[in-house]
């Protein structure tokens, strides 16, 4: 038998799901523990119980640290990592400027190799163990993305972004070789270790009927896969959808029509849904992004939560980077919750944490895996310290419960905050 390792500290999971249960469905131990083995989530509990159950293990004892699940992020564009924070554009402005410029420079695959790893150390330091990631149009921007995530251990999922028109010229593919290219990767990548190809158009604008034809024909013959997109993020950008596609119903039509609407469905931003797009989104079951540094940071708008979970929408967590202004899940959930108080709803801490981690999960279809630490599932978890500056030290002091304990990182916290990173039982950070 391979040695068990106790992991003691606080700990925090969920028994259900904070956004219909309440807080009730979070479970708070403040001396609790994780039991490792295999890289696996072996058991969890108290610590006293964990002791008893297993006087063998190595024991490593986080003290006040709360130990949680590593955070999950639904949707981040790692070639960006060099252009986050950048000023004075809005979204079609944004990309024209500075994103295709620098995802033109992912034809070196030198420098796409090195900005997958810069940016999943800066993921890692954040506690970040998952994201779903787009690349760029060049196939070997999956590749330096997939691999460095390998040597690191991370379960990633992310795919070649596909755009065929209104790109600049080096950063177009055609219908046929997003289709050729997209295939190739999503058979060498598909579940080898922990990879998941991700079906990726970019969005409708920048993509001809006939490309986003072929990426549903390509979906259709691999269902399992996630499919990623982006959905009605600015009201310029839905205006440019109307006119590129006159007989689309709507933004989501330019989805539904050509096979890119379905349960593996993961739609980033969705904050200007009309009721016909929200009710089918709804029916099929399809996963929403929350992204909301990129939603202020670009001027986007303020993503409608609370009406969308109660109608049964299955919602997920981003930072979006770099139209997100953040690397980190903190940062993303302070936004979340400031956008939800400019809409006239209030996240409680659970849901906020539950929505980084096993929110997140579900949505990208991996809550079996990860993002819950049950047991069976695979050991990536974080120890947060909840006195991590003198600032967040002085009012964590004041906590009459975890909540208290924990808002102050979530809405002050950065990278600073994360004390420990675990990756399948390894430590990364
Ligand atoms: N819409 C299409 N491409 C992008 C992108 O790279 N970032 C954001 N925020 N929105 C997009
Ligand atoms: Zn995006």
């Amino acid at each position: 038998m391979s040695p068990i390792t106790l992991h003691l500290g606080q700990t925090l999971w969920f028994d259900g799901d904070p956004l219909l249960d309440g807080p009730e469905a979070a479970v708070h131990n403040s001396r609790g523990g994780l039991a490792v083995q295999d890289g696996l989530i072996l058991a969890r509990g108290t610590a006293d119980d964990l002791r008893k159950a297993h006087p063998e293990a190595k024991i490593v004892d986080h003290g006040q640290s709360l130990l949680m699940a590593g955070f999950v992020d639904a949707h981040v564009h790692y070639p960006q990592t060099a252009i986050i924070a950048s000023w004075g554009k809005r979204l079609i402005d944004w990309l024209n400027t500075y994103t295709f410029p620098e995802e033109m420079r992912f034809a070196d695959p030198d420098y796409a190799e090195e900005v997958a790893g810069r940016y999943l150390d800066i993921a890692l330091a954040n506690g970040t163990t998952t994201m779903c990631s787009y690349c760029t149009i060049h196939p070997n921007s999956v590749y330096a993305y997939f691999k460095a995530a390998a040597s690191r251990g991370m379960r990633v999922l992310g795919g070649k972004t596909c755009m065929n028109r209104n790109a600049p010229d080096g950063l177009r593919d055609t219908a046929q070789s997003a289709y050729d290219d997209s295939k190739v990767l999503l058979q060498r990548w598909h579940g080898q270790g922990r990879a998941s190809y991700v079906i990726t158009p970019r969005f409708s604008p920048t993509s001809t009927p006939e490309q986003l034809v072929a990426l549903g024909a390509l979906w259709a013959e691999h269902p399992d896969c996630l499919m990623q997109t982006h959905l009605s993020e600015q009201t310029d950008e839905i205006a440019w959808v109307r006119e590129l596609f006159p007989d689309a119903r709507d933004y989501l039509d330019t989805y539904e029509s050509f096979g890119l609407l379905g349960a593996n469905g993961v739609y980033g931003h969705a904050i200007h849904l009309e009721p016909r797009e929200r009710d089918r989104l709804r029916e099929v079951g399809a996963a929403l992004v929350h992204c909301p540094t990129s939603n202020t940071f670009i001027g986007s708008g303020l993503f409608d939560m609370a009406g969308l979970v109660a109608e049964g929408q299955r919602v997920g967590l981003a930072t979006d980077t770099g139209g997100g202004s953040s690397f980190s899940m903190l940062r993303t959930m302070a936004a979340a919750y400031e956008v939800a108080q400019l809409r006239g709803a209030t996240l409680h801490p659970s849901t906020l944490l539950w929505l980084a981690t096993e929110g997140s999960a579900r949505a990208l279809g991996l809550s079996d895996r990860i993002g819950t630490l049950a047991p069976g599932t695979e050991a990536d978890f974080i120890a947060l310290d909840l006195a991590s500056t003198p600032a967040i030290a002085q009012r964590s002091a004041l906590a009459q419960d975890i909540w208290e304990a924990v808002f102050p990182t979530i809405m002050m916290g950065d990278d600073r905050a994360v004390a420990g990173v675990w990756v399948i039982g390894e430590q990364r950070a």
